[in-house]
């Protein structure tokens, strides 16, 4: 393979309170991109974390009423319970109160200011907690005596001595970048409108405070701390070994695709901020930041005051990892926002992977076991079984490939679910049930035409449903050495011994 390695990261995520459902939601993408690259022979590393410093962070603390130290560790620890809880495939955790982390954070800090990028002045302006963001007046919109950015956060005013980073001076050299690499910001409508933000003019970024203390210290002037969201966004190359040039790691940053996967709320910071910090130090900006939309609960914005917030670790509990993990993959394309209910989630369930995949699989090897004592017929294909290979399974890993290139889940998962019906048709026109007397040489090829195209099915889903497509892969008999997309060049020789099958899928039988 001739692809680049992957470096691909998740958003880390403010320890102000529980995972929900939307975090889970970006890490599972970043999961199943990961998986799929690696399926297909590409080396990668993948990151997610938690954000713990700033004001939002010390508040949460104080409202718990625990030291923040204490309290980000608890938080934090209920995110890294989330990777097993959601079967994720990280090859690293950051924390931003790790020593590592705040030693990259003043070694990028002292490299913009060696290169003339910061200086000292004072802020004046409004600031979201909420957001740890400022906005410019004409942002906002009042609402009885209070003003609310954008976002719907409250803003306060702010006043304090403050260092600044010259982003006023990346307004053009960003607009070139954008144009010379037309794939950085994904999906091409946030692209525009990150473009138009951009041209409309950027003011210098504070980057630093005085009113609190829970944060990276400032180099060389402690009495400031470091803006959260310059601390936040060094994790990415924290973690890769930053400064150290050395480091194992450091290749994925140097000369691998260096691919960020957020939600559209912070499509700012990465696409704006964070590649201006990068060139102003020096460092190779990312190679692409894909902002993914939002979802509601059941048609309502989901909020810890609404009571509606979905606990990702109650849903996989109720219906089982690989349907969740497979719902909220195929129900929205990504990037756009989408609405979270049960009756859609058991929908696709009872549907697509327990009607459509798992009664596939079982009828087809159930009929393996009791018609062809459970030995696996020969390579070999009837016309009709050709003409279904040729139009259906032997194009599919190139087209859920390109699609998952593209972070088109959707699509990916749609097209495997076209050919998992259009093999449905290809059993049901077929009837290999009826064939043992009358035709026993034409039944042993239907079911090896359909265990061929159960083998490409599963080996494709594994990136999405990893437990239940091993457990698949058992049934088909498919070594562990030959589960990967380039596996599958090689047939698996007849008379392989088959064990017995067994369902695949729980139905919901009574949907509440
Ligand atoms: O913003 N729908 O952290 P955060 C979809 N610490 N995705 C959602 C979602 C929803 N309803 N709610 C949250 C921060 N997300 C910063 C990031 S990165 C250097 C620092 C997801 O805890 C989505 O990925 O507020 C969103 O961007 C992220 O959680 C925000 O997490
Ligand atoms: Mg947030």
């Amino acid at each position: 393979m001739s692809r680049p390695p992957l470096y691909i990261t998740t958003p880390i995520y403010y320890v102000n309170d529980r995972p929900h459902i939307g975090h889970a939601y970006t890490s599972l993408a970043a999961d199943v991109l990961a998986r799929w690259s690696r399926l297909a022979g590409r080396e990668v590393y993948f990151l997610t974390g938690t954000d713990e410093h700033g004001q939002k962070v010390e508040r949460a603390a104080q409202d718990a009423g625990e030291e923040p130290q204490a309290f980000t560790d608890r938080v934090s620890q209920a995110f890294r319970d989330l990777t097993a809880t959601m079967g994720l495939s990280n090859d690293g955790f950051i924390r931003t109160t790790e020593p590592r982390h705040r030693a990259a954070c003043q070694a990028l800090w002292k490299a913009l200011q060696a290169r003339g990028e910061i200086y000292l002045g004072a802020y004046e302006g409004w600031y979201a907690v909420r957001d740890e963001a400022f906005y410019g007046p004409d942002e906002l919109t009042e609402r009885d005596g209070v003003k609310y950015a954008p976002s719907g956060a409250p803003v306060a005013w702010v006043k304090e001595p403050s260092y600044f980073f010259r982003l006023s001076n990346w307004a053009e050299r960003l607009l070139d970048f954008y144009e010379k690499h037309p794939d950085f910001i994904q999906p091409v409508s946030r692209r525009n409108e990150v473009i138009a933000f951009v041209k409309s003019g950027l003011h210098d970024l504070s980057i630093s405070r005085t009113s609190f203390r829970w944060g990276v210290p400032v180099p060389g002037d402690e009495a400031h701390v470091m803006y959260v969201w310059l601390d936040a966004l060094t994790n990415y190359i924290t973690a890769l070994g930053y400064p150290d040039e050395k480091a194992e790691l450091w290749r994925f940053w140097q000369s691998a695709e260096r691919l960020h996967l957020v939600g559209k709320d912070i499509l700012r910071f990465h696409a704006i901020y964070w590649p201006a910090f990068l060139m102003a130090a020096g460092l190779n900006p990312p190679s692409r930041v894909f902002a993914h939309g939002w979802w509601t609960n059941e048609g309502q914005k989901i909020s810890k005051s609404l009571g509606n917030v979905i606990d990702p670790v109650a849903l996989v509990a109720e219906f089982g990892l690989d349907p969740v993990r497979y719902f909220l993959l195929r129900e929205v394309p990504f990037g756009q926002d989408g609405d979270f209910s049960r009756a859609a989630l058991i929908n696709r369930l009872n549907g697509e992977l327990a009607d459509a995949l798992g009664n596939l699989a079982n009828r087809t090897l159930s009929l393996i076991q009791r018609n062809c004592a459970g030995l696996l017929p020969p390579p070999g294909a009837s016309e009709a079984g050709a003409a279904f290979h040729a139009g259906f399974v032997a194009p599919l890993p190139q087209r859920v490939g390109e699609r998952l290139e593209r972070l088109e889940f959707h699509a990916a998962l749609e097209a495997i679910f076209e050919a998992v019906r259009e093999a449905n048709a290809h059993i049901t026109r077929e009837a290999p049930w009826a064939l043992k007397k009358t035709d026993p040489a034409r039944m042993a090829l239907v079911l090896r035409e359909l265990h061929d195209a159960l083998r490409v099915f599963a080996t494709l889903l594994q990136p999405v449903m990893p437990g239940t497509m091993a457990r698949m892969l058992d049934q088909l008999g498919v070594p562990e050495g030959a589960r990967s997309l380039a596996a599958l060049a090689a047939p698996l020789p007849g008379g392989l011994a088959l064990p017995a099958p067994a369902p695949l899928f729980q139905k919901i039988q009574n949907p509440a």
